[in-house]
C-alpha cells in the first residue's frame, strides 16, 4: 500500500509520516512545494531521507501558483468578509491537483495531508482532492489519532526517534501558513481576540511606524487585468508578486487583525500579511476604475462576495466557481494599462492610471465647457422620470404625517 503525504518537513508531518506507516503499514511518498514560503526545501529533504523516504517529490510551483491561482482571484478583487485576501485557501487547491496526480503517476492508494479536524484547511484539501479524483481516498491523521494534545505528540515523536527542535518541547507559540501571496498566524497568543497581537508575529512586513519617512512612487502594468511589469521592467508572474512583496515589506503594507467565521462553524482570530497582495488590488481596482463599464464593474462587486466565499469554503474545483470565472474573465478583455500608487507608512494610494483602453473622458466630465456630446437639459428629463415615483411616496408620508 502506499500513500502520498503533504510534507513540510516540521515536526508535525514527521510525526504524521512516522504514524502513517504504523497506522496503515504503508509506503510513504512525500511531497513538498515551494509556493514561495521563503524556507529552504533542503532541510525537508533531508529529513525525508533520514527518516528513510525511498520516493521524495519537491516542486517548485510558483509561477503556476501565481499565474493559475493568484491571478484569475485578484480578476475578481476576492475579498473574504471584507478584508481577507485569501493567501491560505487559494494555495490548498494547488496543493490538492498535485498530490492527487502523484498519487495516479505512483499508483498510490491514499493521500494524506497535516489539516487539524477544526479547521478550514482540512475541507479544502478533500474537496479539491475530490472533484479532481472522485476515487481518491484522504487520510486526515489529526482527526483519527489519539495525539491530541501537544505533550503527547512530543512523547511519540521522541519515542519514535523523530528530532524534536528545542523551541517546540514546550508548546509552539503560534501556528504558521506561508506561501507567495501571505503569511498568516493563527493560534496560542493571538487566541483572545481583546489583547492586541505582540509584535513579533509579523513575519514579512515592518510595523508601518518604523517604514521609511519618505514616500515611494511606482507604476504597475496590467494585461487584460493581470499584474505584469513593475516600474517598466516586465515580469514574470511569481517575479511580479515577489516584487511587490519586497516593497510593501518594506513600507509596512497588508498587516491585517482579523476575527473570521470559520466554513465548519467557529470563529477564529488571525494575524495575517499580504503585502504585495494589498498593493496588488489597490493597483487592479485603478485600472479597472477607468477601463470597466459600470454595468461590468457593478455586477463583478455584486458576485465577488459569493466567488470569494466559494474559495474559503474549499470549492475552487466547482461548477459555480468556474462560470463564475468563466464572467470575470470576460470582464478583463480591456483591463490593460499602468496604475501609479505611492507607498508611505502602511498605505498604497492610488494617484494615477492610463490605458490604451481607457473610458474615461475628460470632455464628457469636464466642468468646463465640453465639446457638446452632452447636452445638460437631458439630465432635466432624467432627475424628473427617475423622481416620478420619490414624488409620490413622498407625498403619502405627508398625507400621513398630517393624519
Ligand atoms: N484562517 C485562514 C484560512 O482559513 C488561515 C488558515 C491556516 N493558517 C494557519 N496559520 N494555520 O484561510
Ligand atoms: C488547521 O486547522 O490546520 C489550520 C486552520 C484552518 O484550517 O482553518
Amino acid at each position: 500500500k502506499k500513500v502520498v503525504l503533504a510534507y513540510s518537513g516540521g515536526l508535525d508531518t514527521s510525526i504524521i509520516l512516522k504514524w502513517l506507516r504504523q497506522a496503515y503499514d504503508c509506503e510513504v511518498v512525500t511531497f513538498t512545494a515551494d509556493l514561495g514560503q521563503g524556507e529552504e526545501l533542503e532541510p525537508a529533504r533531508r529529513k525525508a531521507e533520514m527518516m528513510g523516504v525511498k520516493d521524495i517529490r519537491i516542486e517548485d510551483l510558483r509561477e503556476e501558483f501565481v499565474s493559475d491561482f493568484v491571478f484569475p482571484m485578484f480578476r475578481a478583487n476576492a475579498l473574504y468578509e471584507g478584508v481577507y485576501l485569501l493567501g491560505t485557501s487559494i494555495a490548498r487547491p494547488l496543493i490538492s491537483k498535485r498530490l492527487v496526480e502523484i498519487a495516479e503517476e505512483t499508483g498510490a492508494d491514499a493521500i494524506a495531508h497535516g489539516a487539524t479536524g477544526k479547521g478550514n484547511d482540512q475541507v479544502r484539501f478533500e474537496l479539491s482532492a475530490y472533484a479532481l479524483n472522485p476515487a481518491i481516498k484522504v487520510i486526515a491523521p489529526w482527526r483519527e489519532w489519539d495525539l491530541q494534545s501537544r505533550t503527547k505528540l512530543i512523547e511519540y515523536a521522541e519515542q519514535n526517534q523523530i528530532p524534536v527542535p528545542k523551541d517546540k518541547r514546550g508548546e509552539a507559540p503560534f501556528s504558521v501558513d506561508a506561501n507567495l501571496l501571505h503569511t498568516s498566524s493563527e493560534g496560542k497568543v493571538l487566541e483572545d481576540p481583546g489583547v492586541e497581537a505582540p509584535d513579533y508575529v509579523y513575519q514579512r512586513t515592518v510595523d508601518p511606524v518604523d517604514a521609511p519617512n519618505e514616500p515611494e512612487t511606482i507604476t504597475v502594468g496590467f494585461e487584460k487585468g493581470d499584474g505584469v511589469s513593475v516600474n517598466g521592467e516586465t515580469l514574470s508572474p511569481a517575479a511580479f508578486l515577489t516584487r511587490l512583496n519586497e516593497l510593501g515589506g518594506k513600507h509596512g503594507i497588508g498587516r491585517l487583525d482579523l476575527v473570521e467565521n470559520r466554513f465548519v462553524g467557529m470563529k477564529s482570530r488571525g494575524i495575517y500579511e499580504t503585502p504585495g497582495g494589498t498593493i496588488l488590488l489597490a493597483a487592479h481596482r485603478g485600472i479597472e476604475s477607468i477601463t470597466l463599464d459600470r454595468g461590468a464593474a457593478h455586477l463583478k462587486d455584486e458576485i465577488m462576495p459569493r466567488y470569494a466565499e466559494l474559495i474559503y469554503n474549499g470549492f475552487w474545483y466547482s461548477p459555480e466557481r468556474e462560470m463564475l470565472q468563466a464572467l470575470i474573465d470576460k470582464s478583463q478583455d480591456y483591463v490593460s494599462g499602468e496604475v501609479t500608487l505611492k507607498l508611505y507608512k502602511g498605505s498604497a494610494q492610488v494617484v494615477g492610471r492610463t490605458s490604451p483602453y481607457s473610458l474615461y473622458s475628460e470632455d464628457l466630465v469636464t466642468f468646463e465647457e465640453g465639446t457638446g456630446t452632452y447636452d445638460h437639459h437631458d439630465a432635466e428629463g432624467f432627475i424628473k422620470l427617475n423622481g416620478l415615483r420619490l414624488k409620490t411616496f413622498g407625498a403619502r408620508r405627508q398625507r400621513l404625517a398630517r393624519g
